[in-house]
């Protein structure tokens, strides 16, 4: 309880027996109650301003920076989605076609969860921890978890062999290499497609959509086949 004389000069030298004099003398200064609250009220909200501050900066740190780091790699490959006619050119391509379908570099899923809505057992690897999990919680919501599988990796450190149809929408710097590794990995039955920017080498068998929709579709059993004959 606090005394009726509480917040008044010497009050606390008093309540333990001393005269403010001796209080003064003997070094130990008390505050009174109201001003010792106040203080702590402030340091409170000191701690709390502080919190705040640290924790927003913390977030946007660990929200940009996966989206900032694809531009610091030899191979600057930033999240751009895939449009809308680029996905029907997609879906177009896929007509007549079976097997797994795999996105590399998958971004938010929406070329994955297309080809799920199609039927294919879909896969796509991303870098962006962020985008695999918006992809994954997309597909729940669309109802297509089940066939649209996402991870976390870098598609230089993924095989595709096991796929039969790929699907990249990738910058120019990369199609050399990712044409090369391709043509190592994929059984002759497999079809690549290439959303707005085509492969060096390759003679594409089929082509939808113009612009930045295009697509290109490569087939590797004609692929090689034209590799052999010539
Ligand atoms: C142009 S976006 C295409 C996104 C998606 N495929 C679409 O069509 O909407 C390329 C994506 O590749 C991702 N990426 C960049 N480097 C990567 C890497 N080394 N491995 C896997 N994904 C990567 C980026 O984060 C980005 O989401």
């Amino acid at each position: 309880m606090v005394g009726p004389t509480s917040g008044l000069p010497g009050s606390f030298a008093m309540e333990r027996g001393e005269t403010p004099e001796e209080e003064r003398q003997s070094g130990r200064h008390v505050l009174p109650t109201s001003l010792e609250s106040h203080s702590l009220k402030k340091s409170n909200w000191g701690f709390l301003f502080t919190g705040i501050i640290g924790g927003a900066l913390v977030t946007v740190y660990a929200v940009a920076t996966p989206f900032i780091t694809p531009a610091l790699r030899k191979v600057c490959l930033p999240f751009v989605p895939a449009t809308s006619k680029q996905i029907e050119n997609v879906v177009k391509m896929l007509q007549h076609r079976r097997g797994s379908l795999v996105d590399i570099g998958s971004g938010d899923g929406r070329i994955v969860i297309a080809a799920a809505k199609e039927g294919f057992p879909a896969v796509g690897y991303e870098l962006n921890p962020w985008l695999v999990w918006y992809s994954r919680y997309r597909a729940w919501r669309e109802g297509v978890h089940g066939s649209a599988k996402f991870y976390i990796s870098d598609l230089w450190k993924v095989t595709f062999a096991q796929y039969s149809n790929v699907v990249v929408f990738g910058v120019p710097q990369m199609m050399l290499q990712l044409e090369r590794k391709l043509e190592l990995e994929l059984e002759d039955g497999a079809r690549v497609i290439a959303c707005r920017f085509p492969f060096p080498h390759w003679t594409p068998d089929h082509t939808a959509g113009e612009g930045i929709d295009t697509v290109w579709a490569y087939d590797l059993n004609s692929f090689r086949g034209r590799k052999k004959r010539s």
